[in-house]
């Protein structure tokens, strides 16, 4: 792990950490997408530049209606393709079988074989042949990801995290959505500040938590679907 690599990061702006990481990475950096509202910040600034970053999204199989729609927004609107990638058909179907189709809901242990089979793991596919990805991570969505920072070491998978976001605020994400006129996830106006899978998100009531409806069966500590954990 570089430290000098890490604070030549500190500091820089989206825009400034973005062109870097390209200029240090180019051809091996990639840009993992929710379709969550930070996310769509980072594909407009990407987009925006031209910068040369390939964008994915996990489609776990039980998104939101209203998230494909973006995704289809998002293709008509931006240049830069959006890739899809599915989780192995054959251990989901061993899965559902086995366990049942919303198993999530049975027990933690559960839950986290579910996010491991459709979302850890065709993370790992998605990041074969990276050495950097870029993630719409904030410090204040959670109290799990307080201490993440600007550049990180990811230690699961190998390669280095970018998170351009980290220091922002919901206020700012959403002044920037709003000045550019970047399209997002219809469900952010109807009480969904963090959006995941349908069946592990609900809506939150004003002065929630801004991840309280992911998991909401859970502990705080176990929110974490597995992409982010230490
Ligand atoms: S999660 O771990 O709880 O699901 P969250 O929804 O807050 O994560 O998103 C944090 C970041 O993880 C996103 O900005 C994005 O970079 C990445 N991410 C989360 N879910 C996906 C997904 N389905 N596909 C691609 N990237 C994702
Ligand atoms: Fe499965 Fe829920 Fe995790 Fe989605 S968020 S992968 S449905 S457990």
């Amino acid at each position: 792990m570089q430290e000098s690599l890490i604070s030549r990061f500190n500091g820089l702006s989206v825009e400034h950490a973005l062109k870097l990481a390209v200029e240090l990475f180019e051809g091996k950096i990639c840009f993992a997408t929710s379709l969550g509202a930070e996310d769509q910040v980072l594909l407009h600034i990407i987009d925006s530049l031209k910068l040369p970053i390939r964008i994915f999204t996990l489609d776990t199989g039980r998104l939101f209606y209203e998230t494909y729609e973006l995704l289809e927004k998002n293709r008509l609107r931006y240049k830069t393709p959006i890739e899809i990638f599915f989780p192995d058909y054959r251990e989901v179907e061993s899965m559902v079988n086995e366990k049942g189709i919303n198993l999530f809901y049975d027990s933690i242990e559960n839950r986290k074989f579910c996010c491991r089979i459709r979302k850890t793991l065709p993370l790992k596919r998605a990041l074969e042949g990276m050495e950097i990805w870029i993630t719409g991570l904030r410090r204040e969505q959670a109290s799990t990801r307080m201490g993440a920072q600007h550049l990180e070491w990811d230690l699961l998978n190998g390669l280095y995290k970018l998170n351009p976001l980290i220091d922002w605020t919901t206020d700012q994400v959403w002044s920037y959505m709003k000045q550019n006129g970047v399209p997002y996830n219809r469900l952010h106006d109807q009480g969904f500040p963090s959006i995941g899978c349908q069946p592990c998100t609900r809506a939150v009531l004003p002065g929630e938590d801004i991840r309280a409806g992911r998991w909401w069966w859970e502990n705080p500590e176990t929110r974490e679907c597995g992409l982010h954990t230490k």
